[in-house]
């Protein structure tokens, strides 16, 4: 019979042993000291505190001690592991720390650095401004007529019974070309596409003419705030039967409400174009006063009214030079200045802004492609 074997009393464990135990910790602390990053101490913690390590092994060993001896092993154990556990930490808290640091260097992004984007392009507030023009009279059902720029000296003035004495056919405004017996000139007007529609399709009662035709126009004029040599208008042209003034009135107020805004109208001041009989001078409500206490209006300087543009019944002299029945059909023309037009849109005090390209100016009013 055997008995317990009360003589059993290890008091010495091999993994318990002070030198074992100094072992253990000082090889967790020179790995964690050693580890470069998150990564690798992942790694140390497994190896040195994990259930296999060495201080895990030596820990689950006290009980196996007599009472006496488990309090200093277990001490000696406690203080190693703390020394361990304490020491990952610390360096858990730097490696995280260098490692926001790198990753804030590596994905920072310079805000400043100029961007190598293409900018989209956008269209000329004269291209858009025209149309808009345009627009507003074929959602009337009228049509767009364009001509050459360099045009025929017959076409730009004869034919629009402007007589050879006319002033306008003097040097001081009108762009000649070489040789001058080709007759031909950079088009002072767009009134000649008046002339031209005429004669290329001819008026039926079935086919009236309806025509608004924006365009580029030349004239020797100096440059500054309010003169261009070159600059542009829209003409407007009807030959139907009947064509009345009134019909010319409720299409300019019209095309002028829809410009400037609703109660935007004209007033027809008589005057004098070769090509009109009768003619008149076609001025807007102040669009800035409304013609209300005009007075300190620096706009229309008082007047309540600014001048737009000419209009008037096409003359029959003009309608038979085109081939046009003068005694079956009637009409009515405007032309006014696009430019003009935009300048009092937009509130230009400068006519050259329209002209010098600066995309300063030109963004302000969108990029519409
Ligand atoms: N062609 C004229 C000009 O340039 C403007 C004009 C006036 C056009 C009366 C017209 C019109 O069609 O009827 O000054």
């Amino acid at each position: 019979m055997s008995g317990p074997n009360t003589d059993y009393d290890p008091v010495e464990v091999t993994p318990l042993k002070a030198e074992e135990v100094d072992a253990a910790r000082d090889a967790a602390l020179a790995a964690i000291a050693a580890a470069q990053d998150l990564e690798e101490l992942k790694q140390v913690r497994i190896d040195h505190v994990g259930d296999r390590s060495a201080l895990a092994l030596a820990n689950r060993e006290i009980g196996a001690l007599p009472p006496a001896a488990r309090k200093e092993a277990g001490q000696r154990i406690g203080q190693a592991r703390a020394a361990v556990n304490k020491a990952l930490a610390e360096r858990q808290a730097v490696l995280e720390a260098e490692h926001e640091a790198r990753i804030l260097v590596e994905e920072a992004v310079d805000v400043t650095l100029p961007t190598d984007r293409c900018p989209t392009g956008g269209r000329h507030p004269l291209t858009t401004g025209a149309e808009l023009i345009a627009d507003i009279f074929v959602a009337m059902g009228w049509e767009v007529a364009e001509g050459p720029v360099i045009e025929a000296e017959w076409l730009n003035f004869d034919a629009l019974n402007l007589g050879p004495d006319h002033p306008a056919r003097t040097m001081q405004d009108t762009f000649w070309t070489e040789p001058a017996e080709n007759h031909l000139v950079l088009r002072t007007h767009t009134s000649p596409v008046q002339a031209r529609t005429m004669l290329t399709r001819g008026v039926t009662e079935d086919a009236p003419i309806y025509v608004v035709c924006p365009g580029r126009v030349f004239r020797t004029d100096e440059y500054d705030a309010t003169h261009s040599p070159m600059f542009h208008q829209v003409e407007g042209l009807a030959i139907d039967e009947g064509i009345t003034m009134a019909h010319l009135k409720g299409t300019l107020d019209h095309f002028a409400s829809q410009m400037f805004g609703e109660g935007i109208t004209t007033r027809f001041r008589p005057s004098y174009f070769p090509f009109t009989e009768p003619s008149a001078e076609v001025d807007l409500v102040c669009f800035v006063c409304r013609g209300i206490d005009s007075e300190d209006c620096r706009t229309c300087r008082g007047e309540g009214w600014i001048e737009w543009g000419g209009c008037g019944i096409v003359n029959p002299r003009v309608l038979r030079a085109c081939g046009v029945d003068a005694d079956r059909f009637s009409g009515f023309a405007f032309g006014m200045g696009i430019d003009r037009t935009l300048m009092f849109r937009h509130g230009l005090e400068d006519l050259r802004t329209l002209f010098e390209g600066d995309v300063r100016f030109t963004t302000a009013f969108g990029s519409e492609i």
